[in-house]
């Protein structure tokens, strides 16, 4: 038995670890055991519905192991002190111990607290993610970010806590409603803009495809992702420069998130006009051309996701951008496209021509 029957592509940061992209659930237990000797206890953590779908799958794998599921219901706001509280008092009832190893099965929301729960139970326990959304799949599940939200804000606490390994199996997908599906296209389409313009257009090219859920074309469109975020990462880890640039469209989107409440609009709708906001700054520094801003807003209208807003103060929008965390000494910190492939921080918008760029998202 050898680890090279499943690709990879390997992280290389503070600890180097590979992410397995399009490996089977069925064949996580064979590396466990091919990998990791002394594991004999495993907590599942996942949500209910993920769990009906996919963890006797999983568990398949794992017979050789005394194998414990906890399940969490859907939602941004099981990532919680208290279920944390709750996760822990779970996972004694089971025995865990410091030779526990957890498997975070699931989207976002499972990854995050799923991973903050073992970097701090007994002081950090192993952790395997297992990625079934494709947001998951090719942004959260890597670099090894773990949170959970607090009254004051999302994510306030977290850790840097890098699993062992990120098993992705392209299959979880098929099951995803479409309108998670967009959270996870609105970041993928992020990767290419700052970061791979091939990938554009493929994202151009494969529409069809990719809208009729081709497997080959799925499973490519997640690699390629997927190695944006791996390469990225690797040069940053910890968020001191380059890593920064994943939050493209954020700033706007997470404005207008708060602004709305998080009611009608998704994560995914809110990156994508925050892209486009971006995209209008950028033209106006001269770092892209009008022709690129109409090709960053045809293919993300192509994956029906939204490039303008109805209803919208744009004033209300900019204050909310006071107070985004990536703000330093009252300057507002945005990254914007350099044409489309590459992208740069900057730290000189004015709220004027911020102003400007919201102006031409609201309708
Ligand atoms: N750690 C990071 O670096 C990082 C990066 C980006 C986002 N995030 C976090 O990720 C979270 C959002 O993650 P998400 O978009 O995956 O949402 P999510 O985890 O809430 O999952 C969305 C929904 O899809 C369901 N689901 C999951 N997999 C499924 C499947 N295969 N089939 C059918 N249904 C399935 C879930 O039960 C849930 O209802 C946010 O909390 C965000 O803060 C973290």
């Amino acid at each position: 038995m050898s680890l090279a029957k499943w690709p990879k592509i390997d992280v290389t940061a503070d600890r180097t670890y590979p992410v397995f992209l399009g490996s089977s659930l069925e064949e996580l237990g064979e590396y466990l055991h091919l990998q990791f000797e002394d594991v004999e206890h495993i907590l599942v953590i996942s949500h209910q519905i993920v769990a009906e779908l996919y963890s006797e799958r999983l568990k398949k794998g794992l017979l050789n192991y005394r194998v414990n599921l906890l399940t969490v219901p859907a939602g941004e706001t099981e990532k919680s002190l208290e279920r944390l509280a709750q996760l822990t008092t779970a996972a004694l009832r089971c025995d865990a111990d410091r030779k526990t190893l957890v498997i975070a099965l699931g989207g976002g929301v499972i990854g995050d607290l799923a991973g903050f729960f073992a970097s701090v139970f007994m002081r950090g326990i192993r952790l395997i993610q297992v990625p079934t959304t494709l947001l998951a799949q090719v942004d959260s599940s890597i670099g090894g970010k773990t949170a959970v939200n607090h009254p004051a804000g999302k994510n306030i606490l977290g850790t840097f806590y890098p699993p062992l390994a990120v098993w992705t199996d392209f299959s979880t997908l098929e099951s995803l409603p479409w309108e998670e599906v967009e959270n996870g296209l609105a970041e993928s389409i992020k990767h290419a803009i700052i970061a791979d313009r091939s990938l554009f257009e493929f994202f151009e090219n494969e529409e069809k495809s990719i809208k009729l859920r081709e497997k080959s074309i799925w499973g490519e469109m997640v690699t390629r992702s997927s190695a944006v975020k791996v390469k990225i990462v690797s040069q940053d880890e910890r968020e001191q420069g380059v890593r920064g640039l994943l939050n493209l469209g954020h700033s706007f989107g997470h404005a207008l998130e708060t602004e709305m409440n998080y009611r009608g609009v998704t994560h995914g709708q809110g990156v994508s006009i925050g892209i486009i906001a971006a995209t209008h700054l950028a033209y106006a520094k001269g770092l892209m051309t009008s022709s690129e801003i109409d090709r960053v807003k045809r293919l993300l209208d192509t994956y029906g996701l939204p490039t303008v807003i109805k209803g919208q103060d744009p004033e209300a929008l900019l204050q909310r951008m006071q107070s985004d965390k990536k703000n330093q000494g009252g300057r507002k910190i945005l990254i914007l496209p350099k044409g489309i492939g590459q992208a740069i921080v900057s730290k000189e918008c004015t709220d004027l021509e911020i102003l400007a760029a919201w102006k031409q998202v609201i309708s």
